[in-house]
């Protein structure tokens, strides 16, 4: 089995934000299941509608869904060589399933406190044409409000970077998702990197990891 990477850590880490350098040295496709979901909202099926309640409350979409949907993805071509996969898993449950169809090399976990979290969400946007990752104040767009990467002058906002959502998604995180760290350093697979500095630094820590 060819192998992939996952990258780990609470919301607003700077996980998408960190996955395009990834993509960039290990050619690996990014796997993110929350923008699969986003799709599927934005698309009306049936996954999107099944979706939506848990994404809008800050809750976990159930396993057997986000299983589903990942055994779904790794049939692609372009999955062959392994993948990046960014916010999978997040629940013991899971990370078993995955270990029966993907062989995993590293765990990337960018760790941040939970006190940074709610400015860094709270302050995301993202293009609205290519999804590249901006924020008000940390990290904005060169020339204001036009996309750094494809130049594109339409930007938006998550539904669910709300002050109230991010704590419930924090909650879910700490309760449902960080005791997959334990369950990664049991087998040797878990890197953690302090993300609580600059996105650059982060970056030279990760691209020293890969
Ligand atoms: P998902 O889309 O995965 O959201 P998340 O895990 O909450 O993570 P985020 O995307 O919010 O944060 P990020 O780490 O990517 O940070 P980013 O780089 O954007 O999931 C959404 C929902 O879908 C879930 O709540 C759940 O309902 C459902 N879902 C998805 N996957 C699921 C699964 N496997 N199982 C069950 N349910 C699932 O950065 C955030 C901001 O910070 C940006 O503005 C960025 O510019 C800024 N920033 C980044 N790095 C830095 C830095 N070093 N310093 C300062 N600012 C920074
Ligand atoms: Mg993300």
């Amino acid at each position: 089995m060819a192998s992939s990477i996952v990258l780990f850590g609470p919301p607003g880490a700077g996980k998408g934000t960190q996955a395009g350098n990834i993509v960039a040295i290990t050619g690996k496709p990014q796997v993110s299941t929350g923008d699969m979901l986003r799709a599927a909202l934005a698309a009306g099926t049936a996954l999107g509608h099944e979706a939506k309640g848990y994404m809008e409350s800050g809750q976990l979409v159930p396993d057997e869904v986000i299983i589903g949907l990942i055994e779904e993805r790794l049939t692609q071509s372009d999955a062959s060589d392994g993948v990046l996969f960014d916010g999978f898993p997040r629940t013991i449950a899971q990370a078993e399933a995955l270990s029966e169809i993907a062989d995993v090399s590293v765990v990337i976990a960018i760790e941040v406190p939970d006190s940074r979290i709610v400015a860094r969400i709270c302050g995301r946007y993202t293009c609205a044409n290519c999804d590249a990752v901006y924020h008000d104040t940390f990290n904005p767009t060169q020339t204001s409000g036009i996309c750094d990467h494809c130049g594109h002058s339409e930007m938006k906002r998550r539904a669910d970077d709300n002050e109230e959502t991010v704590r419930t998604r924090l909650a879910a995180y700490h309760a449902q998702t960080a005791p997959l760290a334990d369950w990664y350093r049991h087998r040797d697979l878990f890197v953690a990197v302090d993300g609580d500095q600059d996105i650059d630094k982060v970056s030279q820590l990760i691209s020293a990891v890969l």
